[in-house]
This record gives structure tokens, sequence and C-alpha cells, in this order.
């Protein structure tokens, strides 16, 4: 038997060795020892605290791994408020907002620092004496979502800092989770391979693995963190961010990317065009710099509007493009029936990503762009936004095809296309394999059932072997119906039929927003559950009774009424149920915009004007058409009209589009 006291001066040492390996790799760049070296101290760490079940803490690198995972991802209060930043573009808007702050410091020759913009996952992270005790998104700015599960398996993340124990009380700290881009490719290549869809971006990835519940396959994944705040470091210890960006290192924590300090506008603008210039270099998105007052002491004399600094403000970059050939154009068919034509490109990278495919939305809006097989054309991608053919580029003396013509028919099912303007739509039904395909994937999607491994591939071939005709056909499979199929094997099939089984209680507005009712999206369906309470209830309602809940127009109403009318629905509905799908009441939404009003310029590319209305309104805000001193917010798309200028006169907080989806997050 070995001595407990012993064991636990060892376990201490073993701990406190593991961290600097994990620091000097992750964080530094620079291991000093070889993976096994490593693995060794791990496995004999591991094994005397298998030995002295007492003597494990929640803060040991064994327990980054193999943790349980949690049944929600529970709300926690921000120990500050998690501000978000004004985002401009032009060079006015800097030297205006650098003038603004030297005089409101009192101090013409103050000094700014300039850092990335990394385009990450907010994140919150508290530690204790030195001690991590927790991690949270961003969420409202007041209240987020606790990730500590997942957080404690990103090995860049020191669960220890490296003072401590002198590092007293508490420290809360601001910055981004991101997956570095090579990272993103490979979850992207494997998603795709097993059926799943791909992740859009690095961030949605890191935001998707981070507010996972199960935490067991997020080690892998090497997601990055980088922290550029800090609540608990007090003036004396950094009286500038300068200061405060060492302090952060020196307590171990990783500080990305090289940050400047600019004692002029164009030092922020050489920083500026430098980092653009070379953003393609870093693992990470950068989309932009952030340019902070550096003086600690003097951002009080600034203060902050309700939800940015004025002290900081990000200056953006334009957004990437590309340039490539259109390899063909082809008509996809949705869920709904829509027939849109997607341009297949020779793959190309924008930023880290490679788009292969690009949706050009309708037939006017080709003709409007005159796109056509072989041309070559700019593909953009800015921030999240799905890549889109933005223009062409034309090529003078090169042979161009033929004007690109909406076809007759489905290129699914031979149905007759029916066309109203610009739009084309197949009349079919789930008697289309292409619709009942897209219906099947919408039924099993994140945010609809959750059926995780019911992707593109798997629904095409449930559909071409006539394994499934309608969405209730999927309760009917047997693990050996999956194992036959292309690309699984005894446990994919396995995990896939427990998934399908596992997901039968699910909130009301889910199931219905899942059974891809025309016009019924995420917000009608919350609607109607809230209104209707259950399924019976809603199944038997008379269309005015349904157009009476807010927010339901008539067209939905009809269109509600119009589905659980027909016989076939009805059957499938009943078969859902025979097969145990049973939907529960809905809790409430919450009001996280009760009482904020909104004026919303320019065109934003994730929203049409009326959804982002919607969603104002869904978390309990206003929409108003001019800016006045009741504004709380002003949404800035491209091309803002003249409200721009009046949020600036009104001194009204400025959100970006990223900024506002922040917010509705
Ligand atoms: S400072 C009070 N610095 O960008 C602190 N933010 O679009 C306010 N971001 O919400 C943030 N890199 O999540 C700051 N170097 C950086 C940043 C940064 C990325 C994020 C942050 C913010 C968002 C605003």
């Amino acid at each position: 038997m070995s001595d407990i006291s012993d064991d636990a001066e060892r376990i201490e040492e073993l701990r406190e060795r593991i961290n600097r390996h994990d620091r000097l790799y992750y964080v530094e760049n620079a291991p000093e020892i070889s993976d096994s070296e490593y693995d060794e101290l791990f496995k004999e760490l591991q094994k005397l605290e298998q030995d002295n079940p007492d003597l494990v803490t929640s803060d040991s690198p064994t327990q980054r791994v193999g943790a349980e995972p949690v049944s929600e991802l529970d709300k926690v209060d921000h120990v500050a408020p998690m501000l978000s930043l004004d985002a401009v573009h032009s060079v006015q808007e800097i030297t205006d907002f650098i003038e603004r702050a030297r005089d409101e410091a009192g101090d013409t020759d103050a000094t700014f620092v300039a850092e990335p913009k990394f385009d990450g996952l907010s994140i919150e992270v508290v530690y204790d004496d030195g001690r991590f005790v927790r991690g949270a998104t961003r969420g409202n700015a007041e209240t987020g979502e606790d990730i500590s599960h997942t957080l404690r398996a990103v090995r860049a993340l020191p669960m220890r800092l490296v003072d401590a124990p002198d590092t007293e009380g508490q420290i809360a700290l601001r910055g981004e989770a991101m997956l570095p881009v090579p990272s993103f490719q490979k979850l992207n290549r494997t998603r795709v391979e097993r059926g799943d869809a791909p992740f859009t971006t690095p961030r949605n990835a890191a935001a998707g693995l981070l507010r996972r519940l199960d935490p067991s396959q997020v080690e892998e994944t090497r997601l990055a963190v980088t922290f550029y705040d800090a609540t608990g470091i007090d003036i004396d210890t950094a009286a500038t961010q300068w200061a405060l960006l060492d302090r952060l290192r020196d307590l171990g924590l990783p500080v990305l990317g090289d940050s400047v300090r600019c004692g002029s506008f164009e030092d922020a603008k050489e920083f500026h065009g430098t980092l653009r210039d070379s953003r393609d270099d870093f693992d990470y998105e950068i989309d932009g710099i952030v340019l902070k007052l550096d003086a600690r002491g003097d951002r009080d004399a600034l203060g902050t509007r309700s939800r940015s600094p004025r002290w900081a403000i990000a200056w953006k970059f334009p957004p990437r493009t590309e340039e490539t050939r259109i390899a063909d154009i082809v008509f996809s068919v949705g869920r709904t029936g829509a027939v849109t034509p997607v341009a297949l490109l020779d793959p190309v990278e924008v930023g880290g990503v490679t788009v292969a495919r690009a949706t050009l939305h309708n037939i006017e809006d080709v003709h409007r762009k005159d796109i056509r097989v072989g041309d070559t054309v700019r593909v953009e991608r800015a921030g999240d936004v799905i890549p889109e053919v933005a223009e062409r580029v034309p090529q003078p003396g090169v042979e161009r095809a033929d004007p690109l013509e909406m076809p007759d028919r489905c290129p699914s099912c031979g149905a007759k296309i029916e066309r109203s303007g610009p739009h084309a739509h197949c009349p079919a039904g789930i008697a289309c394999p292409a619709q009942l395909q897209a219906r099947l994937v919408h039924y099993g999607a994140r945010g609809a059932m959750d059926i995780e491994g019911l992707g593109e591939k798997t629904a095409e071939q449930l559909v071409e072997r006539g394994l499934v005709e309608d969405i209730a056909d999927l309760y009917d499979l047997s693990v050996a119906n999956l194992e036959d199929l292309d690309g699984f094997a005894h446990q994919s099939a396995q995990k896939l039929h427990d998934a399908i089984q596992d997901r039968k209680q699910v909130p009301l507005d889910r199931l219905l927003g899942a059974l891809g009712i025309r016009h019924v999206g995420a917000d009608a369906a919350r609607r109607l559950a809230r209104a209707f309470g259950t399924l019976e209830a809603l199944r038997e309602a008379a269309t005015r009774d349904i157009d009476r809940v807010a927010g339901i127009g008539t067209e939905t109403a009809e269109s509600v009424r119009a589905f659980f009318a027909e016989d076939r629905n009805r059957e499938v509905l009943d078969r859902l149920c025979q097969a145990g799908v049973s939907p529960q009441p809905i809790k409430d939404a919450g009001s996280s915009l009760e009482g904020k009003t909104f004026v919303l310029t320019g065109s934003l590319k994730n929203w049409t004007r009326e959804e982002a209305t919607e969603e104002i309104e869904r978390r309990g805000g206003r929409v108003t058409s001019s800016v006045s001193s009741e504004t709380d917010y002003v949404v800035v798309g491209t091309d803002p009209g003249s409200k721009l200028e009046d949020a600036h006169d009104e001194e009204t907080d400025i959100l970006d589009e990223d900024a506002f989806r922040e917010m509705l997050d």
C-alpha cells in the first residue's frame, strides 16, 4: 500500500506538470515533451486518482475527458454584462471615434490598442482563486448558457491559472472560442460522410460543439480560445489594455494574434491593412480589428451605451470574394416544392471555406445578373452568410452559353412545374421524391425533431429504396433496414434507430415546425403551440380560430387548416401518435427584448425585413419606421438610408447584422 500523503503530493505534482505541458502545447505553441511522454504522465495521474477517489478534484486534467453529458444547458448570470461592439466600415467613422474618445477622455494624445477581431463564439469564463469554475455563452448579454461541461474538454483553456493559488478572488474573463479552419474542414468532412449537414462557418461549428449536451467529442476537435478582457483584474495591476493583455498571458491564458499600440489613426490604418491582407494566413477567422482606448482608467469617462462601450469600436473588413467558374446550373426541389436554380461551381476557397455550390435564388435573379453556365463569377461570403454569386465577371472574347431557362417539368418527379412571377413550384407534394427527401431531412433537423444522422444522403436512400413513403414510416424502420444502407454498419444503424425512437417527446412547437406545414416557421409554430396547447386542439381548430392567434395571418391560418384537413396528413399524424410521438405543451418563450424599440435600415443578408421584425416582436420588442429619442437600437444592413445618420444624431445604439444576430441569440 502506498502512503496516501505521498500519493496526494505526487497527484498534485502531476497535475502541475500536465497543466504546464498543456500550456506549452496549446497556448505557447512550444511543446517540451513528446506525446507519449505526456500520455505517461496522464496515465499515472489517472491510476493514482483511481486508487484515491477522494483526491479527485473537478479541475484535475483527468476530468476534462469522459465527463457525463448534461440534460440541458442551464442559464447563468454573467459576472459583468457582456457588451458588444459598434461596427464601422469607413475611415471617417474611425477618425470620428478616435477624436471623440480623446475629447471625452480629456487627453489629446490618448493611445489606443488595436487587436484582431476574432469571429468566434463570445464566452465568459470565471475563475475563483485561480481555478476554473464555469463558462457561459453570451446569451442576451446579461444571462447566457452554461457550457462549463464542454469548455472543460477544451485543452487550450487552463483549469488553473498560473499564479494560482496567489490569484485570489474572482476573475471573469471575456473572450472567444474558435474552431481553427483546418479542424472545421475536417469536422465537416466527417459530418458529410455520416450524412449530417456540414456547418456553414467555423463560428457556427464552434457554437454547435460547445452547446452540445454531451462533451465527449469536443476534445478531439481542438477548439481554441482567446481572451481580451477581464473583470477582477484591477487598475493597479493593469492600468492599460496593453498591460491587461500581458497580465492575461502571465496567468497562462491564451491571447492569440499580435496586437499593436496605436498613437494615431495612421497606426490603426496600417494594422487594419496588414491584417486584412494576411488574414488568410491565420488558422482563425478574423473579420476586422478592434480599436480600444488604452488607458483603462479613462473608460469610465466615456462610459457605455446600453450594449456597447464607447471606448472601443470594431473596424470590419470588407467581405471576402473569389472568382470561379460556373460548371453547371441545376434545379433543386425543396421541401415545399419550390424549384430553385443552384450554381455548381468549380470549388474555390473563400476565406478558408470551400464553396462548391451557391443558390441563385430564382430565375429572374439569374436573368437580372445575366448568369449562364460557363461564366466566370465573383462569389462572396460575408461573416456567417451562406455563399452567394455576387456578380458575373465579363470575359471579353469568350463565347457564352445560352441564357438559362426554367424547365417545364420537375427534375425529380416530372410533374409540370407551376410558375408564379419569379417563383416556380412542383405541385406533386410528397409524391415527388425530392420533396419527400427534403421533408425527412427537415423533420429530423436540429431545432425540429433533432434526429442525429438523418442527413441528406440517408434520406435519399430511404426514399429511393422505398423504405419510407412518409415521415411516419421512419418509426417502422428496423436496425436491419438501416444496416443495408450505403455507409452504414451495425453500430451506426443502431445509433440512427435509437435517435429516431428516443426523440418522441418533443415540445409541440418543434413537432409543428418539423411537419413542414406551408408558412409555418419556428415563430408561427410557437404561437400556435402556445395558443392551442395540444395537437388535438389545433387539428380540430377552424380557420377563424387559427386566424385569431396574434401574429398568424390569414394565409398561414388557411394553410394550417388545409394541412390538418387533408386525409393523408391526418393519417400520418395518427400513425405518428401510435408510434409514440408525443408532443409536449411549451413553456413561455421569454421576453429578452421586452420594451425595446428598433428601427431597421439597409438590407440584411440573413433576414428579410419582415423576418427581422418577427424575430424582434417574438421577443417582446417593437419595430418602428423612423429614428427618434425613443429608439433603442438601429439595425444597419448594407446600403443603409438616412436613418443611419439619424441614429448618429440621436446617439442611438447601432447594430450591424452580427451584433443583431448576437442579440437574438
Ligand atoms: S471587446 C467590452 N475585443 O466581437 C468588451 N471583442 O462584434 C467588448 N470580439 O461581442 C468586446 N474579438 O465577442 C472585443 N479583440 C476583441 C474581439 C471582440 C472579437 C467579438 C466580441 C464582441 C463581438 C462584437
